[in-house]
């Protein structure tokens, strides 16, 4: 995507190849800074501290991290079990992206297959950068097929602006291009469609004030952040015409694990007769669990995520804390939106309603995996 006239990306190789190079998101939309990750352990840091978020990178992002698990060997390459011992280190780095699993799982396939060393290096390497370019498709997909629902509102609001709500960031940072949810808001504002994006601080770490709002701005989309509190009283006030969220792992009967707060905005949604839809490529989705509630995996984060806070100070970026010192605190990253929730899915293959049946109808060569 284009920032002040650079096209950028969240994560790009080296020219030397030694280094997968990635923005870090912990110190957007301030300072912009990029780190060199050289090794499995920095890739395994990235991930759990958010210097890479988002489903789809994180994907990626682990792919990446097999390719430089490869290279750690130089002459006759990684064996079989260290290989596997970091792939397994890689898909634990968090739990609830499925995404992770996926493409660490597809890297490692195509590595088992080669045999030297840099053959191995190489088919990593090609793997890796292939999941990245598929990734990066899917989403401008995603935004050709969500940008028909924009327009079928404006349409019906005799082209006034179209207001659409987002929570958390499942935009370009989160993914390679354009993102998931904010694939077909970028499509829309290129149409010329009048829009105004409402975005959720998402606390605790605030990736819809930091990162939606610094994205959406440097695109020049009309938006405004909002307290997470508020998107139910925008609603009932007809303030919101559309909801689109992304998620990071969706069950192939429909339910939606996504940052949390996505769960309260899906009911404020059903309660006022507002759609909520949730843009997803193929690789989020689960094609083992049934049951989103019972059977995803959330993860815990942190106590002090939600107890500090950051932000800008004059010229430094610092932290502060809110609560009595004493206070404890619980911070639960994710939450899930039953599919009866859902209005739909918005893909690369097209738009589904959240039922096994629709899912499988676009996907039909995904069996129930074992
Ligand atoms: O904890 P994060 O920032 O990784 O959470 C990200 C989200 O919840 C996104 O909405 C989700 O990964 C979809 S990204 C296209």
């Amino acid at each position: 995507m284009r920032v002040e006239g650079k096209d950028v990306r969240p994560i790009w190789l080296s020219e030397d190849g030694a280094a997968v190079c990635v923005i870090d998101q912990r110190m957007l939309p301030h300072e912009f800074v990029v780190l060199d990750l050289r090794t499995v352990d920095d890739v395994l840091f990235a991930i759990g501290e958010l210097v890479v978020r988002g489903a789809p990178l994180i994907g990626i992002t682990g792919a990446w991290g097999v390719y430089l698990a490869v290279c750690r060997t130089q002459s006759d390459g990684i064996d079989d079990e260290s290989l596997h011992r970091e792939c397994g280190r890689l898909k634990a780095a968090r739990p609830t992206a499925v995404n992770l699993a996926w493409a660490v799982d597809r890297v490692l396939s195509v590595v088992r297959q080669a045999r030297s060393g840099s053959e191995r290096r190489e088919a990593a390497r090609t793997e890796a950068a292939a999941i990245a370019e598929e990734e990066a498709e899917n989403c401008r997909k995603i935004g050709e097929w969500g940008v028909s629902i924009v327009e079928e509102i404006s349409k019906r609001k005799n082209e006034n602006t179209v207001h659409l709500l987002t929570h958390c960031n499942a935009g370009w940072l989160a993914t390679i291009e354009w993102g998931t949810a904010t694939a077909p808001i970028y499509a829309a504002f290129d149409r010329g469609i009048d829009i105004h994006v409402w975005v959720d601080e998402t606390r605790p770490l605030n990736q819809g004030l930091r990162l939606t709002a610094w994205e959406l701005g440097a695109y020049g989309v009309p938006h405004t952040v909002i307290t997470d509190n508020a998107g139910g009283h925008l609603m009932q006030h007809g303030m919101v015409d559309l909801v689109i969220v992304g998620t990071d792992r969706t069950t192939y009967t429909g339910d939606v694990a996504n940052k949390i707060g996505t769960y309260l905005k899906a009911l404020a949604a059903r309660d006022n007769g507002v759609p909520f839809y949730v843009a997803l490529p193929s690789s989020t989705f689960d094609w083992r669990l049934r049951d989103g509630v019972a059977e995803i995996p959330i993860e815990e984060r942190d106590p002090d995520e939600v107890r500090y806070v950051q932000g800008r100070d004059g010229k430094r970026t610092t932290r502060v804390l809110i609560p009595p010192a004493g206070s404890p605190a619980r911070n639960d990253a994710f939450d899930v939106t039953p599919a009866r929730l859902v209005t739909g899915f918005i893909t690369e293959r097209g738009i589904c309603r959240a039922s096994e049946e629709d899912i499988r109808r676009l996907f039909p060569e995904k069996r129930r995996e074992p």
